[in-house]
C-alpha cells in the first residue's frame, strides 16, 4: 500500500465534500472546523493570531521556519526524522489547534518536572522529546537550529499569554474511563467503519509522491514504543476530538477507547529505550495499564519492536 490509489483519495474528498459547505481542495487538517482569527479569548479557548501576523524581521524568519519544520519536518529536518510522520499529524492545524496539543497551551508551561523521566525539562528537551518518539528518530542537539525555530515558533504563537497558566483547550481531552474495558474486537469494528478509508484497512496510511497524504497508525513508519501516543489514554483523547479527521468528538467515549486500543494494540517501532528485555523495558518506562508494550494482544506479545524500515 505504498501508493495512493486514486479512486479512493476521490471517494474522500467526496466523502468530505459532502459533509462541509464548500468542498475542499485538499484533504488535510484544512478540513478541520477554522477557528476565529483575532488573537484573543473566544467561546471557550485561546486562539493565536493569525499567520500573516509573523513579523517581517530576522525574528519573523525563524518563526516561519519553525512552522515549516513543525507542518514538514522530514523535508526540513530530515536528519531528525525516522518516520513518515510530521509535528502537524498529531497537533493539528500547524500545532494551531485547541485539544489537539497546541504549541500555543504547551510553550508557557516550560520549564515543568516531567515523571517520564524524572526530571525538570525545559521546553527545548520537551521538543527532543517528540523528534525521539513521535517522529522515531534522533534529538536535535540542544542549541541546534531546528530547535531554535520550533521554540521561536511556539513563542510567538503564545506570547500575549500569561507562563504558567495551563490555557483551556492545552493537551488533549483527558477522556473518563469508559464503561466497558477497552476491546480490540469492538475497537476493530470502529476502525473498519470509520478509519480505514483514510489511513488503510492495514493502518499503514497513504503516500503520494513521496509525501504523507494519510499517516500510518502503527507499523515501521509510526510513532514509536516510546510516544506518548502508544498510551491509551492519549490516543482515545486525540482521537475522540479529532479524529475522523473534519468530524471531531462524533465517536462516543466508548468507540473512541476502543478504537484506541486496537490502533495501539499493534506492532510498531522499538522503543529506544529498551534495556535487555521486553518485560525490564515494561517494568521501567511502561508500568501502566494505558500501555499495552509488553502485553499479549489478539494472540501478539507487543513490543518486539519491528525492524524493516
Ligand atoms: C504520533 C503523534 C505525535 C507526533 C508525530 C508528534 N507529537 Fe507532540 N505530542 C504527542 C502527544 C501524545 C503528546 C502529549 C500530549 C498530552 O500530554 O496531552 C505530545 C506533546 C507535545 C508537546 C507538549 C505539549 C504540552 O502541552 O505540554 C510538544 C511541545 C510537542 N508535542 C511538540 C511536537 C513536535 C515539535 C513534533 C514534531 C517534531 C511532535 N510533537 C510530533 C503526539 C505527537
Ligand atoms: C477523512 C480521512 C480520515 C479519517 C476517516 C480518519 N483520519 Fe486519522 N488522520 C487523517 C489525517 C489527514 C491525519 C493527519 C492530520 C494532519 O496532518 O493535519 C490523521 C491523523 C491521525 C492520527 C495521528 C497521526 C498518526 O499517524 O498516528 C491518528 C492517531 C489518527 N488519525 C487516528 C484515526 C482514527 C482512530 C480514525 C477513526 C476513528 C481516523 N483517524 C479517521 C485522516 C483521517
Amino acid at each position: 500500500m505504498s501508493r495512493m490509489r486514486p479512486i479512493l483519495i476521490s471517494v474522500v474528498l467526496l466523502l468530505i465534500a459532502c459533509e462541509h459547505p464548500s468542498p475542499p481542495t485538499s484533504v488535510s487538517a484544512a478540513q478541520v472546523p477554522a477557528p476565529a482569527t483575532s488573537p484573543t479569548k473566544v467561546a471557550d479557548h485561546f486562539v493565536p493570531p493569525p499567520e500573516s501576523t509573523i513579523p517581517d524581521d530576522d525574528f519573523g524568519k525563524q518563526v516561519a521556519l519553525g512552522r515549516q519544520i513543525f507542518v514538514d519536518p522530514g523535508r526540513y529536518a530530515k536528519a531528525y526524522v525516522g518516520n513518515q510522520l510530521s509535528c502537524e499529524n498529531c497537533h493539528l492545524d500547524a500545532g494551531r489547534l485547541a485539544n489537539s496539543a497546541p504549541l500555543w497551551g504547551a510553550y508557557p508551561m516550560y520549564p515543568a518536572y516531567r515523571s517520564k523521566n524524572h526530571h525538570v525539562n525545559t521546553f527545548a528537551e520537551r521538543l527532543q522529546g517528540c523528534f525521539n518518539y513521535s517522529m522515531n528518530g534522533k534529538a536535535p542537539p540542544l542549541g541546534d537550529p531546528v530547535l531554535v525555530a520550533l521554540e521561536s515558533y511556539a513563542y510567538w504563537m503564545s506570547k500575549s499569554e500569561p507562563i504558567g497558566t495551563s490555557l483551556p483547550g492545552r493537551g488533549y481531552p483527558k477522556l473518563a474511563k469508559p464503561a466497558l474495558t477497552p476491546d480490540y474486537a469492538r475497537g476493530e469494528v470502529v476502525f473498519k467503519r470509520d478509519c480505514a478509508l483514510c489511513h488503510g484497512g492495514d493502518g499503514q496510511g497513504q503516500q503520494a509522491a513521496g509525501r504523507t497524504v494519510f499517516p500510518p497508525l502503527w507499523g515501521p513508519q509510526s510513532f514509536n514504543w516510546g510516544a506518548g501516543m502508544e498510551q491509551v489514554n492519549n490516543a482515545a483523547g486525540f482521537i475522540k476530538a479529532n479524529m475522523p479527521l473534519g468530524r471531531g468528538n462524533t465517536l462516543t467515549d466508548q468507540d473512541a477507547w476502543d478504537v484506541a486500543y486496537y490502533m495501539d494494540g499493534h506492532e510498531r517501532p522499538q522503543d529506544p529505550r529498551f534495556n535487555d528485555s521486553i518485560p525490564a523495558t515494561r517494568a521501567a518506562y511502561h508500568d501502566t495499564p494505558d500501555s499495552l508494550y509488553g502485553i499479549t494482544v489478539n494472540g501478539q506479545l507487543l513490543g518486539k519492536g519491528t525492524t524493516d524500515r
